[in-house]
């Protein structure tokens, strides 16, 4: 990645997938540019899943691979652990606290996941539930992030995590000085990567939740969906 001068960092689902005819024109697009770009996908799914998305939708290899919300980050052909940012991910975490916690809420289904890195639900929308866990979670000083997307999907992430802080770590740790990067999302999870100050885009189908963010001349709202909205950003940053 150190040669890449450009580097989109995508969500997957509702972002760079979605439609599949504008995301072979952008994927054409990108072959055709005379410089080179690094691929960044981070995404909330687990790194199976994610890995079969990226089959069944023939994207491009990335060369790193940001999975759960940001709490776990695979990188080069190998998509080796970062084990630096997996350490940092366990100072405090404690997983069996929470889920114990979480048992006094019945309405929230916990998700089924190969490990404990994160620990997610799904929920009704307009029930208390997750209000009243985060409080229980802060009264508790059990250190933590908790994310909503979707009016159906609650992530409680290490304190350190998110998709922010891994894209953070990623572009000072892996890219070059300067590097031109768009950042693009489409719900609850993408907030904290599209706030960060770099070119950002929300796509025109983005989630509820993100379109009352805060105006910024660096955040980029697309007419279009998906692939198109990822498009139209590249050529309002980037020209051409
Ligand atoms: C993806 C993941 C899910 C997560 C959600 C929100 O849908 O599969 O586990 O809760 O993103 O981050
Ligand atoms: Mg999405």
């Amino acid at each position: 990645m150190k040669r890449k001068t450009h580097m989109l960092a995508t969500d997957l689902d509702g972002t760079l997938v979605g439609d599949q005819e504008a995301l072979r024109a952008l994927l054409l697009y990108y072959d055709e540019l005379p410089y080179d770009v690094a691929f960044v996908y981070v995404t909330g799914r687990h790194l199976a899943s994610a890995l079969s998305l990226i089959e069944a939708e023939d994207l491009p290899q990335p060369d790193i691979l940001i999975t759960d919300v940001g709490t776990a980050i695979y990188r080069d052909a190998q998509l080796a652990e970062d084990v630096e940012w997996k350490r940092q991910m366990q100072a405090g975490w404690q997983p069996k606290r929470i889920v114990e916690m979480a048992s006094a809420f019945p309405a929230l289904h916990r998700q089924s996941l190969p490990d404990n890195r994160r620990i997610s639900f799904t929920f009704s929308p307009n029930d208390g539930a997750v209000h009243d866990f985060e409080e229980a979670l802060a009264q508790a000083r059990i250190p933590h992030k908790m994310i909503i997307s979707s009016n159906r999907d609650v992530d409680v992430l290490p304190e350190k995590s998110g998709k922010g802080n891994a894209l953070n770590y990623v572009i000072e740790r892996y890219a070059p000085k300067d590097v031109q990067v768009l950042v693009a999302g489409d719900s609850g999870n993408d907030l904290d990567m599209l706030t960060l100050g770099y070119p950002a885009v929300i796509v025109g189908n983005a989630q509820p939740e993100l379109t009352t963010i805060e105006p910024h001349p660096r955040l980029y709202h697309a007419q279009k969906n998906c692939a198109k909205g990822i498009h139209e950003a590249w050529l309002h940053f980037y020209g051409s």
